[in-house]
Order: C-alpha cells, then structure tokens, then sequence
C-alpha cells in the first residue's frame, strides 16, 4: 500500500509557489491504492523544522497556518497525511515557496519611457548598469508595464513570460512579476535592460471610425531589483531618470491589432551587457503614472507549443500562403537569410475565400508583421503582438520558401490542462477540440471575445456564458480570478455596473443583461469549481452592486425593460448585418437575468454567512421571479415568447416551479422535434438549452441537437473543416463564402460552451460539491454514440468517469473517484448512492429508448422519421445528394409533427423531384434492412 502526497501547491497559481499575500493558502493532492482513503490530520513543516499539524479532511487552500511571511523571504514546505485508516504518507517533495509581495510603501520604481520617441507608441531600449561589491544570495526583479515589455540582465532574459504585465484596468491596477534573478546577477559590474513597446497600453479602442487611444500615447515601464548579498547588505535598484532610452532596437513599430515591423539590421548585440555605450542614448523620460503594481496572482503569457506549417499553397491569383492546420493565436518565428534590407510581409488570417487570405473579418486590424533582413542569417519572432489565424500570406520570401524555416509559436495564458472528453463520434471530439482551441487562443492574458480582429476584448457577456466550460478545460482560477479583480475596479468605476467589456474601453458603461451578470455568475462558477471563497468573499460586494443596479433599472414593476440590451445575440435567424434581432425578446432575457443574479447573490451571502444579504436578495429574486412569471407566462406554462431560448432560461435559471418547468421542458423539446432538432439559440439560451433538456427529461432531445448537422448546428462547423468554434452559426457559409455579417470571426468561443454539458451530462462527471470536493457522477448514454468518457483533473486530483454499449445490450460505467473525495452516483433506473474513493463498475440497463426504424414511405409520419435519428439523418442525406432544393425544404421549412406525412409536407413537388425522393425513400429503406 502506497500513499503518497502530489502537487503542493500555494494560493491558485499553478506554474509557481509565489505568496501573492503574507497569508498564502495551501493545497496539496493525496495519491494512493487504498480505497474510500479519506485524511484524517495533515502535518505540514516549514523550511524543514516547524511543523504544525491540522486535524480534519481539509487539504484544498487551507489556510497558512504559520506566521505571515515577511516580503522576500524564501521557504521550504512539506505535508504529509494520515489516513483514517490510520497509516502516515512520506513527506512530499519540499515545495520552494517565495514572497511575491513589497511591504506596503516600498515599491519606489518610477515609471520611464523614452525621452526622444520616434512618433507615437514607439518601442524603444531602456538600460541601466549597476555595481555589486559581492556575490549575490537572492534577488528579485518586481516589474510592470504602462505597455508591454522583457527585462534582461547581463543579456538573458529575466524569464520566459511575453506581452507582460498583460492587459487589466490600468488607470487604477497594474500587476507585476516577481522574478527569481539571482543566478543571472555577477559581483562587479551588471546591466539591465527593457524592452518596451505599447501593446494594449498604446492600441486604439473603438469601432466605426471611433477608434481612439484610452490610456497613452507612449509607453512605460517600472521595475524593482531587490539584491540581497551574500553578507547580508541589500542593495535596491529601481527605474528612474538615471536610466538611459532610445528608440533603438529591431522593432520599429508593434500594435496589438497592427502586427510588428521588424528590421534585422537594427540589432544592438551587447546593449544590455555591461559597458556597452550608450552615450547616444537620453536620459530616461519619469512618466506621471501614479499606480502601485500588486502582484500579479495569474500565470503569464507564455509560449506554449510550437507547430509546424502543413502545406504550402499557392492561391489562384498566386500568392503564398502557408496553412498550419489550425486556427489559433501565435506569432512566426522565422529562419533566413536575404538581403540587406530585403522585407518579408506576412499577412494573417482564419480562413481561405475561395482560395484568397479572407481579411475581411479582421476589420481594421492589419495584422501584418514585416521582416527586414541584415543580410547575415537572421532569426524573428514578433515580440509584443500575437495573431489569430490558421493561414498566413508571405509575400517577398527570398528564393524559394522552406516551410522549415518557419514555426508558429502559439501563444496564451499558461494555465494547466484539466478536462479532457472523448467520445465514439469523432465529429463531436473535434467539437470538443474546437473549444480547447478556442479557449487557448483567447485566454490571453484576459478573457476575450475574439483574437483576431480589431476587439480582442474582455467581453463580459463571452466570458458569462464560458467560464463554466473554461473552468472544466483548464485551471483557471488564477486566471479569472485576477480578472475579476479589474471587474470590482470597473464597478467601482462606474456606481456598480458591470460593463460590457472589461478593462472598458468602449465608452460609458451602461448595464447589459447577461453581460453584466458576469459580475455574479463568474465569481459563482469559480466558487464552484474550486471552492475558493476568497474570490467569492472578495467579488460579494460588487455582485451585490451589480443586482442593486438592476433593481433601480427594474423599478416598481421588477421587471427590467426597455434598456439597450444585446439580448440572445446571434441566434440564428437574425440577419446578418442585425447580429442582436433575436427570436427571443430582449426584455424577457433581461428579467430573467435579474432573477438569476438576484438568486444568484442570495446563495454567495447564505455562502458567506451573510445572512441579512441573503434575506434581502432572495426577497429581490422572488419578486422579480413572480413579476416575469406574470408577464410572461400562460397558466398552462408557455412563454409568451415561444423559443428555444426563453424556454431554456426558465428552466435554468430557475424561473418557475418543478411543475411548470416540466411542461416548459416539454414545449422545448416538442419544439425541437418540430424543428428536425435544429438550434435556434444565441449566447444567451447555447449554453444552457441542452441542461434545461436534460433536467426535464429530455436527454434525448439534447443529444439529437448535438448531433445535428448543417445551417445551424454545432456540427455543421465541424464538416465545413473549422478548428475552432466560430462566432455564428454559419460564419462560413455553406458555399465556402464568408457570411457578410460584421461579425464573423472564426474563434469566439461562446457557443462551445456546450463542453460543460459534454462533460457533466453526456459522460457525466461534474462537482457534486464546491471544489469536487464530492463528485456528482451521473452519465446520460445519447442516442447516436456508443461511448463516452470524461478525464477531470480536481483539485484533489485525476477523476474520471464514462460509459459503453456492451454485446449483450447493457451499458458498462466506470468511474475513478480522487482520494479524500466521495461521489454521488446517479445511474439511469437505479436510486442514487454514495461511493468512496477508487475505481469502480457498473452495469446497468440501456435507458435509450429503443423505437423501432421507421419503415419510410410517402405515408409515413413526420413524427416517426424525426424520432429516429438514423432515418431522419439518411433520410435528409439521400434528399441531400438528389435535390439540395427539395433537401432544404426538408432541413428548413418542415414541421416534423406526427399528424404529417411526407407527402403532406412535399406538396407540390415535381414529378422529377418526386421520382428522385421515391429513390431516396427506398435506398433508405435497403440501408436499413443491410
Ligand atoms: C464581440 C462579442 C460581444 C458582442 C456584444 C462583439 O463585437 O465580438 O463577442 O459579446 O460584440 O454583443
């Protein structure tokens, strides 16, 4: 028997043991082959001598239990744990734990730039050199960025982190790093170095010609090196006027939506190595920025895979493009060598227009990087920009072009893999796929819309509809929970509302249904996930402010109306140029929002304890709850407003009771079935509607929507080749042309949130309590695939669960339930019960209802073809490939009701069309019978 401790770790960083506060949490992971394990006490030893024992089963961020940590101190932990079963774990690997905090009042850094800049947004060298009489013990470099920039010393870069500090609400908070330097330091004489450019700092915000600079014109940096030598002195270094500047260096202009210019032959080798001269460059220009850094709680930007081109084409008007295979954020790193002053332009972008670079989704984003060559052998990478694109044009290659000699560099916050789904219908994996993707390339440095175009911003109502997806894929708790904190400084902003994007940089703020709620659903989610109250404690009251402003919004009546709203955005009968003209009204939608984070607020408060809050809100949620009941609903349960999306609200959200939520479950999926199970949701009802199927019994209904194909369906991105999941339904239309729609990227990852259900629903492993701390393991075989299965890294470590048809007809599940967890299994046809920790089986009866094939003919119900998911689909394939007219009609406008034949819906036909169904009806008749 072995039990052994994994994964130590302090506060939410996964990459790093840095204290952010004097007071850091701690977690730690229990690996073992004994079964129903659960810790009885844990032992955890400071630098190898203080140790303090915590009785009980907690082992997820416990707190500190030794005196606060003093800013820079360096320490050693180690747990170790008893099982109730009495036996005691080893030690844990010591884990290296730094303070990544200044005492209040010490950070003194002044904020520089260049004093002679070349135009606007100029990136540009800054130095330093500086004398120490011994050898160093321990340094640390904190530094931050009014832009974005690298620190070097003695020529090395101080780490392996890009576009630093990232983007967050600048006027008021800036993060910094707290880099371990003291292997790059040497006595005698050292230098250190900056490279700056202006990033989001300098980008210009604002659509329609309003595109304008929010923070500054130029770019900034700070940076503390606290030494500690070996004799004990400490010796500080900071940014002030003594530094020197100049617009030197290769880049000669960066803009986050613009690309990078890059002209090799201004290379300075040497110019962050000590004696290097800098009698040409100025003295340093202190900026006025009054801002003290915090320490940044998040992983960095980093890079984080490297891929190679695929192919190399040529277009029809005979360009060169390379393809890598798939859409996602990156920068090129190149090899070659041409001449002196050679420029290589390359171009980006998410898909091919019949055959051509498709700019135009990218609006008025260049994203275009120039490479100018020194003649000698040169190497590029593009340093303070990123790109979203799977293809890109390269025009001005010297000779013939190598593929080799390039490699996309992807790009994005490096936070750890958590949740991982497979299933037997590859088309859904790579839907899934899709997600991972989609999630990579815009969990850059903050949660964005898109990656590609010129937004790229933190659109609250995305990261509403995403953030339990994101917090399945990855650990992204550091992540949102850092971003939350510039959502607080904006509602502190704006008298409590949460804007639509976040850092706001698109005018007055103004509440936005589902938008907005992003101010109670992320803290909820992150809760959730990893039952971090902190993050909930520390949101609390800016969700209390946000339903307090959509309380005065709602006025006497509760019921938000007549506002702005974006409503159930991108649904997908509205027309392309009118992305917010919904089926769905967009009052109903925002009622239903103050319902959901009244409620919302009601259980964070009974959370915290707060008890007063959760009377005043729970009361807030019940009037609004009855006002939308009124207005909107019949008696019998149907909403006035009769779509997929009002419905799934209602359910989801918990706007009505059990009993009217079934007969709206009901309408929903008689709706779907009516629609040949063809989605008609936005971002608002996507993400919820197959749970509200599920919920009230109507699995089946969900799985028929997930496996649906064509205009619009989840699928339908999938057979048209993407690689990530597109912003509308049909970004691509079908006849490979790109939708003329304003909004048309091809990586938003809002209408993959679907994967939650994937995993939770479909394989059935979800959080039975915060933080996994139980597992709630309830797996929904669908009709159409034979297996699935669903790999969830808790923070208690790897669960997983999934099912399988078997021979004989029955359903084999399996589970892995974590040590020091417990699950609650609830299996189709069986009562649920409790399970320890271990692997387990069971079999159990195929819940799917077995229909007998439709046997087709003009005569046969619509009703019956639909309910069978190999007909319908064969039916529509075979109409497909003998009439797309006919197939349209069939897939668009057909009511699937059981008191339909098809011969009533194909009145009209020609005798043509009819012959040519006739062949279809009886090939589908054979397939069946083979
Ligand atoms: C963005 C979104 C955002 C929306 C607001 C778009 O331009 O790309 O995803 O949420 O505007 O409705």
């Amino acid at each position: 028997m072995t039990t052994r401790i994994s994964r130590v770790r302090l506060e939410r960083r996964t990459d790093a043991a840095l204290a952010d506060t004097p007071a850091p949490r701690l977690s730690w992971e229990v690996e073992t082959d004994v079964t129903d394990w659960r810790q009885d006490s844990a032992q955890v030893r400071l630098d190898g001598t203080q140790t303090v024992t915590l009785d009980g089963s907690a082992s997820q961020l416990v707190a500190w239990p030794f005196p606060p940590l003093a800013a820079h101190a360096r320490h050693s932990i180690e747990v170790r744990v008893t099982g109730t079963d009495g036996e005691t774990s080893g030690w844990s690997e010591p884990l290296a734990v730094r303070s990544a905090f200044l005492e209040e009042g010490e950070w003194q850094a002044s904020f520089i730039g260049l004093t002679e800049p070349d135009g606007a947004a100029c990136p540009g060298l800054l130095r330093t050199e500086v004398d120490l009489p011994g050898p160093v013990r321990a340094a640390t470099l904190y530094a931050t960025a009014a832009g974005v920039y690298q620190a070097s010393i003695n020529g090395t870069d101080v780490d392996d982190g890009v576009l630093k500090p990232g983007w967050t609400v600048y006027q008021e908070r800036l993060v910094h790093e707290a880099t371990d330097v003291t292997a790059l330091l040497q006595p005698g004489r050292n230098a250190l170095g900056l490279r700056l450019a202006g990033g989001w700092w300098t980008e210009q915000f604002g659509f329609h010609g309003q595109a304008r600079r929010i923070y500054g014109d130029q770019p900034a940096a700070a940076a503390q090196l606290h030494i500690e030598l070996a004799d004990g002195t400490v010796q500080v270094v900071s940014t002030g006027g003594h530094w020197r500047g100049a617009a030197a260096g290769p880049i000669t202009a960066s803009g986050i939506y613009a690309g990078e210019d890059v002209d090799a032959r201004r290379a300075l080798p040497g110019w962050d190595q000590p004696g290097f001269d800098d009698t040409g460059w100025t003295p340093a220009r202190v900026t006025e920025i009054a801002v003290v850094p915090e320490p940044a709680i998040a992983e960095p930007v980093r890079r984080t895979e490297m891929l190679p081109v695929q192919q190399v084409l040529t277009t029809p008007s005979g360009k060169t493009v390379l393809d890598f295979g798939q859409n996602f954020v990156c920068r090129q790193r190149l090899r070659l060598q041409g001449p002196a002053g050679h420029t290589i332009t390359v171009r980006h972008a998410e898909v091919l227009e019949h055959g051509e670079l498709g700019v135009r989704p990218l609006r008025h984003a260049k994203a275009t990087d120039t490479f100018t060559c020194s003649g000698n052998e040169d190497a590029f990478e593009p340093e303070f920009t990123f790109h979203g694109f799977r293809y890109a044009e390269v025009t001005g290659w010297p000779g013939d072009l190598d593929p080799e000699a390039i490699t996309a560099v992807v790009v994005g916050s490096d936070m750890r893999r958590t949740g991982w789904f497979f299933c037997s219908d590859e088309r859904v994996n790579r839907l899934h796929e899709n997600v991972v993707w989609g999630m990579r390339g815009n969990f850059l440095s903050l949660p964005t819309d898109c990656p590609q175009r010129d937004e790229r911003m933190g659109w609250t109502g995305d990261i509403q509809v995403f953030s339990p997806t994101a917090t399945t894929l990855f650990d992204c708790d550091a992540f949102l929970a850092s971003w939350l904190r510039d959502v607080a400084v904006e509602q502190r902003r704006s008298d409590g509302i949460c804007p639509i994007v976040v850092p706001m940089v698109l005018g007055e703020p103004r509440p936005t249904a589902a938008w907005g709620d992003a101010a109670t659903v992320v803290p909820t989610v992150l809760f959730e996930r990893y039952a971090d109250r902190r993050a909930l404690a520390e949101q609390f009251p800016w969700m209390k402010a946000w339903v307090d402003v959509l309380v005065e919004r709602s006025g006497e009546r509760m019921l938000w109306e007549g506002d702005f709203q974006f409503g159930d955005w991108l649904d997908p009968a509205a027309p392309p140029d009118r992305p917010g003209d919904a089926t769905t009204d967009k009052d109903i939608v925002a009622s239903a929002h103050l319902v959901r984070s009244a409620d919302l607020v009601a259980s964070a408060a009974a959370e915290l304890g707060r008890t007063e809050d959760e009377e005043r809100y729970r009361q807030i949620a019940d009037r609004a709850r009855q006002a939308w009941q009124q207005e909107y609903v019949t008696p019998a349960g149907r909403i006035v407003c009769d779509s997929q999306t009002a419905y799934a609200m209602a359910i989801a959200y918990g706007l009505v009771d059990d009993e009217v939520a079934q007969a709206m479950g009901d309408r929903l999926a008689a709706l779907l079935r009516q629609s040949g199970f063809m989605i008609g949701t936005g971002f608002v009802g996507t993400p919820i509607i197959a749970d509200a199927l599920c919920s009230t019994g109507h699995a089946d209904a969900a799985g028929r929507l997930l496996l649906s194909e064509g205009v619009p369906s989840w699928l339908y991105a999938v057979t048209m080749g993407a690689t990530t999941i597109w912003e509308r339904w049909d970004s691509m239309l079908p006849d490979g042309s790109i939708n003329p729609g304003e909004m048309t990227s091809f990586n938003h990852y809002a209408f993959g949130a679907v994967a939650d259900w994937l995993h939770r629903r479909v394989a059935g492993l979800g959080a039975g309590s915060p933080g996994y701390a139980t597992l709630h393991l309830a797996p929904v075989p669908l009709q159409g695939l034979e297996h699935a299965r669903a790999v969830q890294d808790t923070p208690y470590g790897r669960a997983e669960t999934g099912w399988s048809e078997q021979a004989d007809g029955t359903v084999l599940v399996h589970a892995q339930v974590p040590a020091n967890t417990t699950a609650e299994v609830a299996l189709p046809g069986r009562d649920p019960f409790v399970v320890g920790s271990g692997r387990h089986e069971w079999v159990i009866e195929d819940p799917r209802p077995s229909r007998p094939p439709a046997e087709l003919s003009w005569q046969t119900s619509l009703g019956a073809i639909v309910d069978d998911l190999r007909t319908h689909r064969a039916l529509l394939a075979e109409v497909e490939a003998v009439d797309s007219y006919l197939a349209e009609r069939l897939r668009l406008h057909t009511s699937w009701q059981d008191n339909q034949t098809l011969q009533d819906t194909l009145f009209g036909v020609s005798a043509d069309g009819r012959r040519a169904l006739s062949a279809a009806i009886d090939r589908v008749n054979a397939s069946r019978t083979r």
